[in-house]
């Protein structure tokens, strides 16, 4: 892969196939200090405004720079490696492995809270560890009330849900969710009846005097993994079926429908939704329906078996921030009378984690 110049022209060579690079897709990308803000890297031209009759005047190119001069005057002096991620549409989180992992995974990726985190370096790492593997523990969390609320908008932005901006997890007197009673919860990812569905859940521990309540963690990726090897036709339906997800309360009736297995443009892995409560099968051809049925009890097997879970306890100041489009979440039983149980828990975006990783990348040149 590799720029050429010829004739005042500017081409891309990849894989044996040679194109030019549109003058015009150069000129939209002149970045000396009259045509773009150097702060914040925004256009101080409107691209739209310019005939795409662009010509090239000048060209001229080291091993890192390409430098063009246009008939207009306008002067770009580009970084060869970045017009090349341009055309590998290489955005800087591709770069991050995820690894998919079993009831065998150690938990690795715990990391100590302390003063100013947030723009440390260990920040980072943190987030590389839950783009990794899909979840990230951070420990000594400040317990005090609401504390949630800080550390969420200190990564990016709170997400508020018809829950609230946060939610307390512990039992209460007439639920309007399971989530707020004493019963084992089965794995589940959250809200996927939501248009979007929150991308990553947070839950912070306040109080844990319980016996049992543990929490558990299945990952969704390593389960797609072994369905589509060994169950390919219970893959296949699961990721072309839509189903209804629906939540209703006294407020609200929230409804969506979405493949419990999503796949991106390229048919890799993209989401997972699965809260059996909440899904309703279209109706379909009974041989179809026959499939679906046994597809999503495979996967449900799958998905409550031993294999795939890690437990472990929540202490008081543990925070556990998951990729509630990859993961599934559950806890164990536990007897309300033995202590309290406090969780706090929240939404936000992968646009609050990729800009914070991003931001710290470039901030210590990583
Ligand atoms: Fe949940």
């Amino acid at each position: 892969m590799k720029i050429e110049l010829s004739d005042n022209k500017v081409f891309f060579e990849k894989q044996g196939s040679k194109k030019e690079i549109h003058p015009f897709w150069l000129r939209e990308r002149v970045n000396s200090k009259e045509f773009l803000d150097q702060k914040t890297q925004q256009r101080l031209f409107d691209p739209t405004m310019l005939s795409n009759n662009t010509e090239i005047t000048k060209l001229k190119m080291s091993e890192e720079f390409l430098e063009v001069t246009f008939k207009d005057g306008a002067h770009a002096k580009l970084i060869i490696e970045n017009i090349l991620k341009e055309f590998e549409k290489d955005n800087e989180l591709y770069f991050i492995n995820k690894i998919s992992w079993d009831s065998n995974f150690k938990i690795i990726n715990k990391f100590k809270f302390s003063h100013n985190f947030f723009e440390e370096k260990k920040m980072y790492e943190s987030l590389l560890d839950f783009y990794k593997y899909g979840f990230v523990i951070f420990e000594d969390v400040p317990t005090q009330n609401n504390f949630i609320v800080n550390f969420a908008n200190s990564i990016g932005s709170i997400r508020p849900t018809n829950f609230g901006e946060y939610f307390n997890v512990k039992s209460k007197p007439n639920p309007n969710d399971l989530a707020y009673t004493s019963l084992p919860l089965a794995p589940h990812t959250d809200n996927p009846y939501r248009k979007p569905v929150p991308c990553i859940q947070i839950l912070h521990c306040i109080e844990n005097e319980v016996n049992g309540g543990q929490s558990t963690l299945v990952d969704g990726l390593a389960v797609t993994e072994e369905l589509k090897k060994n169950y390919p036709d219970y893959y296949k339906i699961l990721t072309e079926i839509k189903v209804r997800f629906q939540f209703i309360d006294q407020n609200v009736v929230l409804e969506d429908w979405a493949e419990m297995i999503k796949l991106d443009e390229n048919n890799r892995f993209k989401q997972v939704r699965f809260s059996p409560r909440l899904d309703f099968v279209p109706l379909m051809e009974k041989e179809k329906l026959e499939l679906y049925y046994s597809a999503r009890n495979k996967i449900s097997e799958m998905y409550n078996s031993e294999k795939f879970r890690i437990e472990f306890k929540l202490k008081p100041g543990d925070l556990l921030m998951m990729d509630n489009h990859r993961l599934l979440h559950g806890r164990t039983e536990y007897n309300a009378n033995e202590g309290n149980r406090f969780l706090q828990g929240c939404y936000i975006d992968y646009d609050s984690t990729d800009g914070k990783l991003k931001h710290l990348k470039r901030k210590f040149n990583i």
